[in-house]
């Protein structure tokens, strides 16, 4: 919901996660900067996907491709002709739309007014209310109830068959049963390349214009056979990368969901022509494993089957997310079939084939891919683990309960009393030892209860705390960011506590 949400975006930046870019020049839009604790959650979450992926799999291998590619990767790939967003204007406000966006909108608009009208209604007529009854005799907008699926159906049709005229259309006669504000005047629906341009070189003759990737994947497929050979890979496998890519949005909201600039992490799973199938059920099986494996909440997923595939795809899936403005897309898991590799062969000239020991024969491999933002993965840990709790004593706190192993800083080292010399040693000391393995943070400031509620609300999993009795028996208490339970441990034992509970 709203309010959460809201709440996300500023703890976000009071904790030191996420600020917007060019903040002091009342920054810039769709596109923010990872703060102190934010870099080291980001870094985290890259780590413990290649862990996942590369690490852990002999026969996925990493790859750093550049951003600036050659700009016939993008003819072929399909981007300069199909990636593309439909735009409309309003004339009156002058404000730009995702024409597709804006359907969706009004769709949401009616509903929620049609729920606000069924809810008033039924406490009026109390028991003898029928809602089908209701819906079926009420006015204009209540009347669009079953509509809405067949105007989203018409929508994709629409945008499928590149019919703009329709899509315009559509965006008209909603904006009579449910107009969202003032007069409207539309221009028409045009299509919109999402790609960045730029420049390389210094003379304007010679100038050659580029394209900023709009995807990490590409820079794979360039190099499939270049890693194939070198590394000496046999089908199936695999190529992971993570890296920046760049899409000039139009609809440029919710936070760091979507962005103008952003991290993907990929992976390409080269295959046999003919076993797609179950390769793309192995991959939505493990990767969906993959994000319960760090317990956000089994209930917060689903998959989405694509009925409309994009250019490349025979089939697609998104593992969607509950975000706190509801279920949305968070990782996509494609079989794009040799599409790729065949648009690259033709349009550089070069064979990009694998010859199969096994079968005597060259072939140009299958692909299957998993994609997925490691903003929207940062959005999707931080949202669910910021929390309000009540106390037994009824005092509230506010938590950052996220997965220990992605935490930016492990542990906290407090000194009970700040003017104690003795005190404030023992506990760099143990800074100093303990930071060899983990990220820590020494802290000395304010009393030690509102220390910890600081911690809490950063998300450190451990405080640990240096009092009188340190100096005597080298114990020390370490508290649980989750439980608030305290313990008294040997000093030379925090280092295996504290690792039990943040490794893999
Ligand atoms: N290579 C396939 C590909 O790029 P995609 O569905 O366009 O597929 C994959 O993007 C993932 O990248 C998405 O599931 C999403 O997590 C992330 N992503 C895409 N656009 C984004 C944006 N503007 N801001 C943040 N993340 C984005």
């Amino acid at each position: 919901n709203d309010d959460q949400f809201k709440k996300v975006i500023s703890h976000a930046k009071e904790y030191g996660y996420v600020f917007q870019s060019s903040e002091i020049y009342d920054g810039l839009s769709a596109v923010y900067d990872y703060a102190q604790n934010g870099v080291e959650l980001k870094k985290n979450i890259r780590d413990y996907w290649w862990k996942a992926m590369v690490q852990l799999n002999d026969n996925i291998v990493g790859l750093d491709a550049a951003i600036f590619m050659h700009p016939t990767t993008w003819k072929a790939s399909g981007h300069v002709d199909a990636f593309s967003d439909p735009l409309i204007d309003n004339k009156d406000s002058k404000k730009r739309y995702r024409a597709d966006v804006l359907v969706e909108d009004y769709c949401a608009k009616i509903e929620t007014k049609i729920d606000k009208e069924v809810a008033k209604a039924a406490k009026r007529f109390g028991e003898a209310f029928n809602k089908e009854e209701f819906l079926a005799t009420n006015g204009r907008v209540l009347g669009y109830q079953e509509k809405i699926d067949t105007i989203l159906k018409r929508l994709g049709k629409s945008l499928e068959n590149e019919d703009l005229a329709d899509v315009k259309a559509l965006i008209e006669e909603l904006e009579i049963a449910c107009p969202l504000s003032g007069s409207r005047n539309w221009t028409d629906v045009k299509q919109f390349n999402l790609m960045f341009g730029t420049k390389l070189g210094a003379s304007a003759e010679t100038a050659m214009d580029l394209y900023l990737r709009p995807e990490t994947a590409q820079g794979i497929f360039v190099n499939f056979l270049n890693v194939q050979k070198t590394g000496r890979m046999k089908i199936p496998f695999g190529i992971a990368q993570t890296g920046k890519a760049f899409r000039n949005e139009i609809v440029a909201r919710q936070f760091i969901f979507r962005m103008r600039e952003f991290e993907q992490m990929e992976m390409q799973f080269f295959i046999k022509p003919g076993t797609q199938k179950e390769w793309f059920d192995y991959w939505k099986e493990t990767r969906l494993k993959w994000h319960k494996s760090l317990g956000l909440g089994e209930d917060n997923y689903r998959f989405h089957d694509h009925e409309k595939l994009a250019h490349y795809a025979d089939a697609a899936t998104d593992i969607e997310f509950k975000f706190p403005f509801g279920f949305k897309e968070l990782e996509g898991i494609h079989s794009r079939t040799d599409f790729d590799l065949k648009q690259h062969e033709e349009y550089s000239g070069k064979k990009l084939q694998y010859f199969d020991h096994e079968d005597n024969a060259s072939y140009t491999p299958y692909v299957l891919e998993t994609s997925i933002g490691l903003d929207r993965m940062f959005l999707a840990v931080f949202s669910n683990s910021l929390m309000d709790e009540t106390l037994e004593d009824g005092s509230e706190r506010t938590v950052l309960k996220l997965p220990a192993v992605l935490a930016p800083i492990k542990a906290a080292i407090l000194p009970l009393v700040r003017k104690d010399e003795a005190l404030t040693k023992m506990a760099k000391d143990i800074v100093d030892d303990l930071k060899w393995d983990f990220n820590v943070f020494y802290d000395e400031k304010d009393a030690v209860g509102k220390r910890y509620r600081r911690q809490d609300a950063a998300g450190t999993p451990f405080c640990i705390t240096v009092d009188g009795e340190s100096l005597e028996d080298n114990t020390v208490t370490i508290r649980h960011r989750d439980t608030m339970e305290q313990k008294r441990v040997k000093i030379d034992q925090l280092r295996d506590i504290i690792k039990k509970e943040v490794d893999v």
